[in-house]
């Protein structure tokens, strides 16, 4: 299959492009968009056919359910039932944006969109390509990450092409994403809200908004009886080719234990790299170091991550140290991101 690139400027949608866009997936095919946290590959959510075709491209478990993206909130009461008052609250506080709900599903949801599932999961991106595409197609839109499952989350259209070129049809350029991050997943059939997966929304936001919410108890490693909820997150994911390990602790020790860590590796005759803040990039002379923003700017080290594995997996490199960026509103994102990237390979200074 020959996979059409169709570039849309996000700041000036051109009519005609998006038509054409959208005439995939009123036919039932695939197309990969951008949205403000990553790309989509997206399909008709209500078409198990469409759903199927997803999980194929992708090589993802069918058991993995998928988000289904709306262009309207009160497409909601289209997709699920019982709705609790807490779903309106959140999408009005975070919506369009970074957040997506779970709520018990109508039967217009095929279980090939749930994996099986009686919850859904819901989105309303802010991305005006995202939202477009989704009100020029008369659809809800299902959309996984449009990534090889396994891989790091596509934030550019060359990322997408890299892993579907010849695997879908269509592919919307509309540059790269904002956020970086997957959405913050909020399950809504607890008795609590509950995080299922940390984003750019924390839970502390969550909690100016609905008074209580928890953290999945299973996204804790330290507990190995609970699972994480999230079929998605129970899985390896984002794991780059090479070794990856985290480093933490005190500003030196950290930079210290990694040139320690580095020439070791080195003299093991390995290549090696760290995954450095701007602040610190400057302390590993003669090292291969991929700055990922500034301690400062985290939205910058989440907006880079995963770019900067897949570089690293381009470059082929064998051992690779990363500093731990726990910042203070992202960061138990970026670290739930980078943690699974490593394979829970955490070291103190
Ligand atoms: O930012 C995002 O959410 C991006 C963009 C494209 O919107 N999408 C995305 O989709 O990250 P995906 O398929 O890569 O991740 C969806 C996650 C998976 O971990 C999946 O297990 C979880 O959502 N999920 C979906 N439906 C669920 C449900 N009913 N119950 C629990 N978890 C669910
Ligand atoms: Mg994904």
């Amino acid at each position: 299959m020959i996979t059409e690139i169709i570039k849309i400027d996000p700041d000036n949608i051109d009519d005609s492009s998006l038509d054409r866009a959208a005439e995939y997936l009123k036919r039932g095919e695939l197309v990969a968009f951008p949205t403000e946290t990553v790309y989509g590959l997206g399909g008709d959510a209500f078409d198990p056919g469409a759903s199927k075709a997803i999980y194929a491209a992708k090589g993802r478990p069918s058991d993995n359910p998928l988000i289904i993206h709306i262009a309207e909130v009160s497409d909601i009461y289209d997709i699920g039932v019982d709705i609790p008052g807490e779903a309106e609250l959140l999408a009005k506080a975070f919506w369009p944006g970074p957040m997506t709900l779970i709520v018990k599903k109508n039967q217009r949801v095929p279980y090939e969109t749930t994996g099986g599932l009686d919850t859904v999961a819901i989105r309303l991106p802010s991305h005006p390509v995202a939202r477009a595409l989704i009100k020029k197609s008369g659809k809800f839109i299902a959309a996984p990450s449009a990534n090889t499952s396994g891989r790091p989350s596509p934030t550019k259209a060359s990322h997408v092409k890299e892993d579907l070129d010849g695997r879908i049809p269509c592919i919307i350029d509309g540059g790269a994403v904002d956020i970086g991050l997957e959405s913050t997943i909020i399950d809504l059939t607890e008795d609590i809200p509950t995080i299922l997966r940390p984003g750019a929304i924390s839970l502390s936001d969550v909690i100016a908004v609905t008074k209580k919410a928890q953290m999945d108890p299973g996204l804790k490693k330290e507990d190995e009886t609970v699972r994480p909820k999230a079929p998605g997150m129970r899985y390896r994911h984002y794991a780059p080719k090479g070794q990856l390990t985290i480093v933490c602790g005190d500003k030196d020790s950290v930079i210290e234990k990694i040139r320690q860590c580095c020439k070791e590796d080195r003299d093991a005759q390995k290549s090696v790299a760290v995954i450095a803040s701007s602040e610190t990039a400057d302390r590993y002379e003669g090292i291969l170091v991929f700055d990922i923003g500034a301690f400062e700017r985290e939205e910058d080290i989440a907006h880079n991550l995963y770019d900067t594995l897949r570089q690293l997996d381009e470059r082929g490199i064998e051992s690779i140290y990363s500093e731990s960026f726990d910042t203070p509103h992202v960061g138990t994102a970026i670290m739930n991101r980078l943690i699974k990237a490593a394979g829970h390979r955490v070291i103190n200074a």
